[in-house]
């Protein structure tokens, strides 16, 4: 199962997400409901609700698909999705925050081999707080070494993955800013 999923939190940036939203994305992307059956689910990740840290990742495989509109949190889906995109998103969190949802992700991720979280965020050459991004704000960075060995090891039991990175260095309107581009695989 591979889930356009588009988490947005009220409280966070006063950002709803709408179902007008997946009509127009059906009209830009050319699907339809049944072709695409894609659902909007609004919630806080930090609200054990909406998405708490599964204890042990459960096989579901023989377990029945699940009606993706009848659903009110991201609980239900605990072991059972096979990729999750979590693109400019670890970095509005703090590095506890950032470990709290990695590991709430991780409880999602279907169990079987290949199955995959990636995304990207800003990253650095040391871990900390960095204001020096387009955002102008005070953003928790990882490097790719932080960042691999938090998942390979504090996430996941380490070997059980495959954790892949790459640190691009732009530089925007005269700032240096590093991109970490990363994936994490089951073995
Ligand atoms: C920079 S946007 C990235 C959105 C999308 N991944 C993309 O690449 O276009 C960060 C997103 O994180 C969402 N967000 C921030 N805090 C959140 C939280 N606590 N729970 C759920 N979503 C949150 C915001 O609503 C926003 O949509």
């Amino acid at each position: 199962m591979v889930i356009r999923c588009f988490c947005e939190s009220s409280l966070v940036n006063n950002l709803y997400v709408r179902a007008e939203l997946l009509t127009l994305s059906h009209e830009r992307f050319r699907t339809t409901p049944s072709s695409y059956p894609g659902c909007l689910l609004p919630g806080d990740v930090f609200n054990s609700a909406f998405l708490r840290i599964a204890e042990s990742s459960s096989d579901v495989s023989s377990t029945p698909a699940i009606d993706l509109s009848s659903l009110e949190s991201l609980n239900p889906l605990h072991g059972r999705i096979s990729v999750i995109n979590a693109t400019r998103l670890f970095h509005l969190f703090n590095e506890d925050k950032q470990l709290h949802l990695a590991r709430a992700l991780a409880g999602l991720l279907s169990a079987q081999p290949g199955s995959v979280i990636c995304g990207d965020q800003i990253g650095a050459l040391k871990k900390g707080f960095t204001g020096n991004n387009l955002l102008g704000s005070q953003l928790f960075a990882h490097t790719p070494e932080t960042w691999a060995s938090m998942w390979n090891g504090n996430v996941f039991e380490k070997g059980s993955v495959k954790v892949e990175t790459d640190l691009l260095d732009r530089s925007v309107h005269g700032k240096q800013l590093f991109l970490l581009r990363w994936s994490v695989t089951r073995l």
